[in-house]
């Protein structure tokens, strides 16, 4: 699609902005949101199931072949929030710096080159406003950005879960984060209005309208969360499960079935398993409760996942605790949880629309109370998902 100025302010910003920066119009525009995860937390890679929403917060990207490359190898990167440059070579890509955004470049271009599709030398401009290490997936909206970029000026032409798996290919051997593929697949097929019901076993992927009359508050705990090795831990313990019950993946396994096997398990890798499972059957009962308008009890189920990440799969932390536990205090609360990867980041809050905004600011005054944390809760709106334009 023919890129229209209309569209989005920041991106027509951007593209002005590269052609100052480059000395060249940017041949293809793009933007991908963050998510949110609303019921199923870490029942991607056991092949479970989640509710997710993508949200009106996104990266945003303009890029276009890089005509100096006189070898046509070096790309050339500016992150407009973080004012850093990065340059690097097609042909010298094995060179990850720890914590370094352009891994998350370099680390999709490998991804492409593995796929035999060859990327060539390129400039790109990164903006966005998805916060950073908060459990919103700014990574993976970072990648799904660059995805559809590298995919046009490679000429693959991927489906969406092909884009979906190079991003996770990426965070899984070159970031070294053993995560699913739920943050990409939340950027890629977020709908306005609509929560994402994701199958990581068929892949079958669902839009679903967002309860009536509610929003999701986001609280963010400012505790930085780092997934790799507390995240890649807990992959591991809920693969131990799955080898001793026999099972290809915990999303074979019903609640009675692990209670009938306990004896068989480890103290921890029982718990993390019962959260998994539990997980899993919650997001059943999550789209039964939808389907019935039955606010109360969806919001009861989120509070219900809340505690079985507190208590049997740990990783929450004090401060997400307290978060939910100031929004069971406040008027408009349906429910509330921690969200994403976990040890650290974002609770968010199924809150009656009407009390909202009053519910923002009694959450973050008596947060700061509580925690001497300034955190400042918002109203986030489900968006559509990525999307790729021509300049
Ligand atoms: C992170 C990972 C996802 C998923 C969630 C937990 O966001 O990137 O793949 O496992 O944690 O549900």
């Amino acid at each position: 699609m023919k890129y229209d100025r209309q569209v989005d302010t920041a991106l027509t910003e951007l593209a002005e902005l590269f052609q100052q920066r480059y000395g060249h119009a940017p041949t293809l525009l793009s933007r991908a949101p963050g998510r949110l995860e609303i019921l199923g937390n870490h029942t991607d890679y056991n092949d479970g199931t989640v509710l997710s929403v993508a949200i009106d917060r996104a990266a945003r990207i303009a890029a276009a072949p890089n005509p100096e490359a006189k070898d046509g190898m070096l790309c050339r990167l500016y992150d407009i929030k973080g004012r850093s440059t990065r340059e690097f070579r097609l042909d010298d890509l094995d060179n990850r710096r720890r914590g370094d955004w352009a891994n998350y470049i370099k680390g999709l271009v490998v991804e492409f080159n593995l796929q035999g599709f060859k990327v060539p030398a390129f400039d790109a401009m990164v903006t966005g406003d998805v916060p950073l290490s908060a459990g919103m997936s700014s990574s993976a909206a970072l990648e799904m950005c660059m995805g559809l970029i590298l995919d046009r000026l490679s000429d693959a032409r991927l489906t969406w879960l092909e884009l979906a798996k190079i991003g996770q290919g990426c965070e899984n051997n070159y970031v070294g984060a053993h995560t699913g593929l739920l943050d990409q697949i939340s950027s890629l097929k977020g709908k306005a209005g609509q929560l994402i019901y994701s199958d990581f076993r068929s892949f079958e992927v669902q839009n679903v309208p967002m309860p009536a009359g509610t929003v999701f508050v986001v609280a963010n705990s400012m505790v930085k969360h780092n997934l790799t090795n507390e995240y890649n831990e807990r992959r591991e313990a809920c693969e131990e499960a799955a080898r001793i019950l026999g099972v290809k993946a915990l999303r074979d396994v019903t609640p009675e079935q692990l209670e009938e096997r306990k004896a068989d398990l480890p103290e921890v890798v029982y718990r993390r398993a019962k959260h998994v499972v539990g997980e899993i059957a919650r997001v059943a009962a999550g789209q039964a409760a939808l389907a019935n308008g039955d606010l109360d009890r969806f919001g009861q189920l989120m509070t219900e996942s809340h505690e079985s990440s507190r208590h049997n799969f740990e990783n929450s932390c004090p401060e997400i605790d307290t978060l939910v536990e100031i929004g069971r205090t406040l008027p408009g609360f349906l429910g509330a949880r921690i969200s994403g990867g976990g040890f650290g980041g974002i609770s968010v809050h199924l809150v009656k629309t009407e009390s909202a905004q009053a519910y923002c600011e009694q959450l973050g005054a008596f947060y700061q109370k509580r925690s001497g944390i300034c955190s400042r809760p918002m109203i986030l709106s489900a968006a559509d998902g990525a999307a790729i334009w021509e300049n």
